[in-house]
């Protein structure tokens, strides 16, 4: 009897402090209304719609999976995972996040989300968001080019905003030292290990002449393999004479293979950008570095982690969150 008294007790004191607990835990983590599998009972098709459109334009255009991921870290990063680096200007709002200049005229992979929005709507219209859509869509590149496999939470809601200074504030330049990265992803919630594992996107797609030339005119960065400066130099004229801004590779030895190349081509000093190079600035960070280029199965790990992780930022699921429909480029 006594033993039955207390045993009640003590469940009445653990029921309590989780109800003290649970509310706490679910205000402090944004995103936490996210789950995997959201659009199971509401739109049962919605990934492999997503899945297939993705996978037919990658097979065609591997640096577009480069564009996707891109974009998601880029729609993340200025104001939560909204879509709203989607939003085309309007005669109301005509400098809209996707003209920003870290955006226009790189970010690529726009007529991805159209399709896949487009066959989303036939199938089932209004029900799956914009944002949810790019986050997918990362994913499923991240498969296609990195055989990287990760589920990722759903259930974002579109905003209503988008704002190219904003877009410029809040995405790092390919200048930015160590410090200034690290500073910049701590206020996204992401420390210098999501840092890092994240960076490992530079192993696919391409980079425009314009986002490292500094590091080539009028010398070659010390900061800089010699060599690859040299070479590089070829590829990339003088903007000072330079009529078009060329393209080339992230990684020049498996451009289209998301893995730890990249990682190896910031050891040996023949990655893009000094940002790139900044990660071997701290003991921390240059050892993560190592590691990725002797252990890749934990890089792709980590990567996959730090991608949900970057998918939970700022997300909205309520009010003046909305679906965007019938195209993501505008808001209801
Ligand atoms: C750490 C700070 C970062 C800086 C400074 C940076 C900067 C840049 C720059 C300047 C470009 C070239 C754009 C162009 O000229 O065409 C680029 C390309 C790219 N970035 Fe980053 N980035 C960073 C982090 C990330 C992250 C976190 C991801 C995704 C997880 C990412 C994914 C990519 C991809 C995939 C490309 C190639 C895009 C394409 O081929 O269209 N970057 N980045
Ligand atoms: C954008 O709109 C503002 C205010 O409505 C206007 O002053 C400006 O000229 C417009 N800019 C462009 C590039 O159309
Ligand atoms: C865009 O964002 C900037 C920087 O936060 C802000 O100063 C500006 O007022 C915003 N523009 C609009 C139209 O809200
Ligand atoms: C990074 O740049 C900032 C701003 O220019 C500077 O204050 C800081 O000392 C630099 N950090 C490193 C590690 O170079
Ligand atoms: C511009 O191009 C000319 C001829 O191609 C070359 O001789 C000159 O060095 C270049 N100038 C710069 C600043 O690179």
């Amino acid at each position: 009897m006594e033993s039955k008294t207390s045993i009640l007790i003590t469940c009445l004191i653990f029921a309590t402090a989780f109800q003290l607990l649970l509310p706490l835990s679910e205000a402090s983590g944004r995103g936490s209304e996210l789950k995997v599998g959201y659009y199971k009972d509401k739109c049962q098709k919605a990934e492999s719609i997503v899945t297939s459109t993705v996978s037919s334009y990658v097979k065609s255009y591997p640096g577009l999976g480069g564009g996707l991921i891109r974009m998601f870290f880029h729609d993340c990063f200025v104001r939560g995972c909204d879509a709203s680096v989607l939003l085309d200007p309007t005669p109301e709002n005509n400098q809209t996040e996707k003209l920003a200049i870290p955006n226009f005229p790189s970010l690529r992979g726009f007529e991805v989300i159209d399709a896949a929005k487009a066959e989303l709507e036939k199938e089932c219209k209004g029900v799956v968001s914009c944002a949810d859509i790019i986050a997918l869509a990362a994913r499923d590149a991240s498969y296609l080019l990195g055989n990287i496999f990760y589920k990722i939470p759903t259930g974002r809601l579109d905003g209503r905003v988008s704002n190219s200074t904003e877009a410029l504030l809040n995405l790092p330049p390919p200048f930015f030292n160590l410090t200034q990265l690290e500073a910049l992803f701590a206020t996204k919630g992401l420390n210098a290990f999501d840092l890092v594992a994240l960076s490992g996107a530079h192993s696919i797609g391409r980079s425009h002449c314009s986002s490292f030339t500094s590091r080539l005119y009028p010398t070659i960065d010390p900061t800089m393999d010699q060599n690859f400066g040299a070479s590089l130099r070829k590829l990339c004229p003088d903007p000072k004479n330079a009529t078009n801004d060329g393209v080339v590779p992230q990684d020049f030895v498996t451009p289209d293979k998301l893995d730890e190349q990249y990682y190896k081509n910031v050891e040996s000093l023949t990655a893009l950008f000094f940002s790139d190079w900044s990660l071997l600035t701290s003991s921390e960070t240059s050892k993560q570095v190592d590691t990725y280029t002797k252990e890749p199965e934990t890089f792709k790990q980590d990567f996959a982690n730090a991608m949900v992780k970057m998918g939970n930022i700022e997300v909205l699921t309520g009010p003046p969150g909305e679906v965007r429909g019938p195209t993501c480029r505008f808001v209801n």
